[in-house]
C-alpha cells in the first residue's frame, strides 16, 4: 500500500438568505445530487461537511445551513463570526429576497469586516419566466460589496458545482494561514477518500 501524506485544509462556510430562497436545496444538490420540491423550513442551524479533492489540495468545507425565518435571526451572527466564506442566497423570482441581500451582507461585514469571502447567489433560474431580478442587478450588487456572483438552479442542478469550485479557488491556501493552525488536519497514511464526510444536525 502506498503511503500518502495529506494535509487537509478546513474552512467554514455559512449559507445566509431569506426564508425559502433555496439554501437547503443548494446543499442537497451539492452533497447528494438530489432536489425536493416540498418545502421544509430549516429550524435553527444544520451542519454538514464535504471534502473537495483537487490536484494540489484537499479542502474540507464545513457547510452551515441557517434558517431564513426572522425568529432565528439572533442565532446567525455567532455562526458568521468564525466563518471564512458567506454564501448569500436570494430567489430571482422574489424582489424582496433580493432587497434583503443588503441586510445579510451588512451582518457579515459587522462580524467579519472584509475578512470573509462573500459569494452572492441568485437561485431558481429554472423559473426564468417569473424572474423579478435581472442578472445584471445581481452582478451589480455583488460588485458593490466586492463579492463573487453566480446564478444557480438547485432544481436543475445549474451552476451548483461551479459555485463550490469558484469558492474553493478563492480560499487562501495554507501559506497565508500559518496563524490559524487549529483549522488544519494532517493525515498520514490516508488512502480512503470518501466524498461525503458525514453530517449532523446541531
Ligand atoms: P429556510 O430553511 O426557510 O431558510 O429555506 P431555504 O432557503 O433553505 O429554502 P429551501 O431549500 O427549503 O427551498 C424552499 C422552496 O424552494 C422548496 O419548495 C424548494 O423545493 C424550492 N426551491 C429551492 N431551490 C429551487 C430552485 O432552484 N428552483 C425551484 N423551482 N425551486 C426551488
Amino acid at each position: 500500500m502506498s503511503e500518502i501524506s495529506e494535509v487537509v485544509e478546513k474552512y467554514k462556510l455559512v449559507l445566509l438568505g431569506d426564508q425559502s430562497v433555496g439554501k437547503t436545496s443548494l446543499i442537497s444538490r451539492f452533497m447528494y445530487d438530489t432536489f425536493d420540491a416540498d418545502y421544509e423550513a430549516t429550524i435553527g442551524i444544520n451542519f454538514l461537511s464535504k471534502t473537495i479533492y483537487s490536484a494540489d489540495r484537499t479542502i474540507r468545507l464545513q457547510l452551515w445551513d441557517t434558517a431564513g425565518q426572522e425568529r432565528f435571526r439572533s442565532l446567525v451572527p455567532a455562526y458568521i463570526r468564525d466563518s471564512h466564506v458567506a454564501v448569500i442566497v436570494y430567489d430571482i423570482t422574489s424582489r424582496s429576497s433580493f432587497n434583503d441581500v443588503n441586510k445579510w451582507i451588512e451582518d457579515v461585514k459587522a462580524e467579519r469586516g472584509n475578512g470573509a469571502i462573500i459569494m452572492l447567489v441568485g437561485n431558481k433560474t429554472d423559473l426564468n419566466d417569473k424572474r423579478q431580478v435581472t442578472f445584471e442587478e445581481g452582478e451589480q450588487k455583488a460588485k458593490e460589496y466586492d463579492a463573487l456572483f453566480l446564478e444557480t438552479s438547485a432544481k436543475a442542478g445549474h451552476n451548483v458545482k461551479l459555485l463550490l469550485k469558484k469558492i474553493s479557488n478563492e480560499l487562501p491556501g495554507l501559506e497565508s494561514r500559518k496563524e490559524d493552525p487549529e483549522l488544519i488536519d494532517v493525515n498520514i497514511n490516508s488512502t480512503a477518500k470518501s466524498e461525503t464526510e458525514g453530517s449532523c444536525a446541531c
